[in-house]
């Protein structure tokens, strides 16, 4: 990773820097563990919602009974889209999801008189209303997409099962809404990943929140870093049965190519996050009376074992794919959900940025070229 170019030591890809402090979240990536705020996801992921732990990242500490109720009537309070985004979604409605996503958060900017105030106060209010609003504008989308009418927020149901029931256009039972809801919780945060960064990039500059989330999604959608779910579910769907799996999964290999759903920067071992989500995706299947894709990824899992010894491992996405496919929910919203269960995570680092901000400005080694001679243009060849 580290090279030496020259008399200038190069860390591309900024690999083992560390570019500043938080209290966010810290990945413990040789023993595979995953801490907000002092908690482990594992605990979280058992007892906590995701409405309670976005107040854990976005206030610093667990909420009374009390903090919970207001944050949550804060959050059901913000969740209906203004008219006019709502119509800018139409007007670019046959983009992809994450496109539109972008486009409407850049949008949001526009309605709020105080864009520019980058106080903390604002900064929170803000963030818990784009954490609102990003689930409508997702399920939105998607009703419009199918050429059905979107569906109005339901002030009764949590944010996941609301997000499901926008989606449907029906109240999920509640195993389904409780799986939606830690694989928000799951995704809140993750330190220094592209997109918090990226965001934190934006934020340095003083840019405003919207502009610093609106670079988070830009960020997130590359294959590289939201998208393996997506490409977890097409193995799958290839895959197709459990007796085709191993060759499958060996075809890959043998031609040098990458297994989706395993390897990651950080994480050596097995990824906290696709620990719960397995025992998820095989209940899931089990309630559905659709064992087979557990089963099938299993046997994936099973053929990838050897490489674990590498420090490749199952990733997150791995059986996150799994679950979406089973609630089914459709392929290309499979990176704006991974964004909806990040914001928390996006804001309390934007915040973290603005409280203690210093202009992110690395360095680049020119090895172009120096004292050409312009030539003018008509005597170029
Ligand atoms: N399948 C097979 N081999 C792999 C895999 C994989 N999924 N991942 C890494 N390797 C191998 C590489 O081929 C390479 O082998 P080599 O040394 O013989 O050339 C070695 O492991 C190191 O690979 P790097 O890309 O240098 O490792 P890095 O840790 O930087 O890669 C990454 C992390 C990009 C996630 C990689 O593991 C990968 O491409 N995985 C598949 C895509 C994926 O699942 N992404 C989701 C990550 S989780 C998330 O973003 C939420």
């Amino acid at each position: 990773m580290e090279q030496n170019a020259g008399q200038v030591e190069l860390k591309r890809g900024l690999r083992g820097v560390y570019l500043d402090q938080t209290q966010s979240s810290n990945v413990l990536g040789e023993v595979g563990r995953l801490i907000y705020r002092g908690y482990d996801i594992q605990d979280l992921a058992k007892n906590s919602t995701f409405e309670e732990t976005s107040f854990l990242l976005l206030h610093g500490h667990l909420p009374t009974q009390r903090e919970l109720d207001e944050f949550d009537a804060q959050l059901k309070a913000a969740r209906t889209l203004p008219e006019a985004i709502v119509n800018v979604i139409g007007i670019v409605k046959d983009a992809h999801p994450m496109d539109v996503l972008r486009t409407a958060v850049s949008a949001l900017a526009a309605f709020d008189e105080d864009v520019n105030d980058n106080s903390m106060e604002a900064t929170l209010r803000r963030g818990i209303y784009l954490t609102a609003q990003l689930p409508t504008i997702v399920a939105c989308h998607a009703r419009m997409v199918d050429g059905l009418i979107p569906v109005q927020p339901n002030g009764r149901l949590g944010h996941a099962a609301n997000f499901l029931y926008m989606l449907f256009d029906r109240e999920p039972v509640s195993e389904d809404a409780r799986l939606m809801d830690v694989d928000f919780l799951l995704h809140a945060d993750h330190s220094s990943n592209a997109s918090a960064f990226a965001a934190r990039v934006c934020a340095s500059t003083l840019a405003d929140l919207y502009a610093a989330i609106t670079t988070g999604i830009a960020t997130l959608k590359g294959p590289l870093h939201g998208g393996a779910a997506e490409e977890v579910t097409k193995m799958t769907d290839d895959i197709g049965d459990e007796s085709n799996a191993e060759q499958y999964v060996k075809n890959i290999l043998d031609k040098g190519g990458r297994v989706m759903g395993f390897g990651h920067a950080v994480y050596k071992a097995y990824d906290p996050r696709a620990t719960l989500l397995r025992d998820g995706t095989r209940a899931l299947g089990e309630r559905m009376g659709q064992p087979k894709w557990f089963r099938i990824l299993s046997l994936v899992e099973k053929v990838m074992q050897p490489l674990a010894a590498r420090g490749i491992s199952t990733n997150v996405d791995f059986w996150s794919g799994a679950i979406y496919k089973l609630l089914g929910i459709p392929k290309s919203l499979y990176v704006p959900i991974f964004a909806v269960g990040r914001m928390p995570g996006w804001v309390a680092q934007i915040m973290e940025q603005y409280a203690n901000n210093m202009l992110i400005r690395p360095l680049l080694q020119y090895v172009g070229p120096d004292g050409l001679e312009y030539i003018p243009i008509e005597d170029r060849r």
